[in-house]
């Protein structure tokens, strides 16, 4: 029988085999796979495991506090988060070219995770210990996409940052390999992680930074971050998550238009509200979300978000659209 129970304990059984008494790490996104994966191994082998969130600055409001108290609160988890944000945004300084985004974020990924794979390695070495195993959410479409081989993890990692490089000298430990994404959901919430990962629409790995048409600063992050937790709440509090793929929010940093706000004239950017339909992203509708819920959350942004005084409805579909606007 398929319940996420019999997942859990013949995963358990697996995962304590196959690791024994090494020691193991697991990079931590924010989405739900490496949540979920990271529960499994917890609940497996415990403090065997450490992992490792690299905040670079670019998640949505309130998600590194999701993963830094809620997560561990919940699994029991032993977290490393690394504040990276000053470097990430030294390195993307001046930068607006999208793909050059993309390489640089996922370039400074892999350097601040491999710090602090290193640190985690010298400091059992310390206590005689060895690290030989890297937790990964490859999922089972991810392995079927990619013929179901060794190194089946790192197909996409030019799409995911968190995707690591494939000479990591670590044994893979992937728990989720026979799983669906619901059933990775099912198996999660089994698990007591927190609703909000569990249920979260699918984010970007280079985050906000691929949501700022433009530049990124850290004006510009905040002004995002605001008018995206905005959208969000008025979207679920309108009971909507569950009939849109995602929703990015994008800042057009380098337009500005003209406005009245208050007595005064403005000369703001606009925030596009990029709502989709999707059965798996590789092609998307624009959602018709009611008026009523667009009108709320224009208002709401462009009072609560002075720099901001036009919001904006991307009508494309995929093709010719990709969902994210770089
Ligand atoms: P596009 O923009 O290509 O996006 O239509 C398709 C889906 O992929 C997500 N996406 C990413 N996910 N790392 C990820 O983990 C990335 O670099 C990345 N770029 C796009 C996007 O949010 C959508 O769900």
């Amino acid at each position: 029988d398929w319940t996420p129970g019999n997942v859990i304990a013949d995963q358990v059984a697996a995962i304590k085999a196959q690791i024994g008494t090494s020691r193991v790490i697991c990079a931590l996104s924010g989405g739900v796979d490496s949540a979920v994966a990271a529960a499994l191994v917890q609940r497996a082998v415990g403090d065997q495991l450490t992992c490792v969130h690299v905040d670079h600055g670019l998640m949505r409001a309130g998600e590194v506090e999701q993963i830094e108290n809620d997560f561990v609160a919940s699994t029991g988890v032993r977290l490393i988060v690394r504040d990276e944000k000053e470097r990430f945004l030294t390195a993307l300084a001046g930068v607006s070219d999208p793909e050059t985004k993309r390489k640089i974020i996922g370039r400074e990924f892999i350097r601040v995770f491999e710090d602090a794979q290193r640190d985690i390695v010298a400091e059992a070495g310390e206590h005689g210990e060895d690290v030989k195993f890297l937790v990964q959410g490859t999922l089972y479409p991810d392995v079927v996409e990619s013929g179901g081989g060794e190194g089946a993890a790192n197909i996409k990692s030019h799409h995911n940052v968190g995707g690591l490089p494939d000479d990591l000298d670590f044994d893979l430990v992937e728990p989720l390999r026979t799983l669906f994404k619901d059933e990775v959901r099912a198996v999660g919430r089994e698990l007591g992680v927190p609703e909000e990962i569990v249920s979260r629409q699918p984010f970007p790995g280079p985050g906000l930074g691929i949501r700022i048409v433009g530049e990124i600063t850290a004006e510009r992050l905040e002004i995002l971050r605001r008018a995206d937790a905005i959208a969000r709440e008025e979207l679920t509090k309108a009971g909507l998550d569950n009939e849109i793929w995602q929703c990015p929010v994008v800042l057009l940093a380098d337009v500005r238009s003209v406005g009245v706000q208050g007595d005064g004239r403005t000369y703001g950017h606009p925030i596009v509200l990029r709502p989709v339909s999707s059965e798996d992203a590789m092609t998307a509708d624009w959602t018709r979300l009611p008026y009523d819920v667009l009108s709320t959350i224009s208002t709401r942004i462009t009072n609560e978000v002075r720099e901001v005084n036009r919001v904006v409805l991307d009508v494309t579909s995929k093709p010719p659209g990709t969902i994210e606007w770089e």
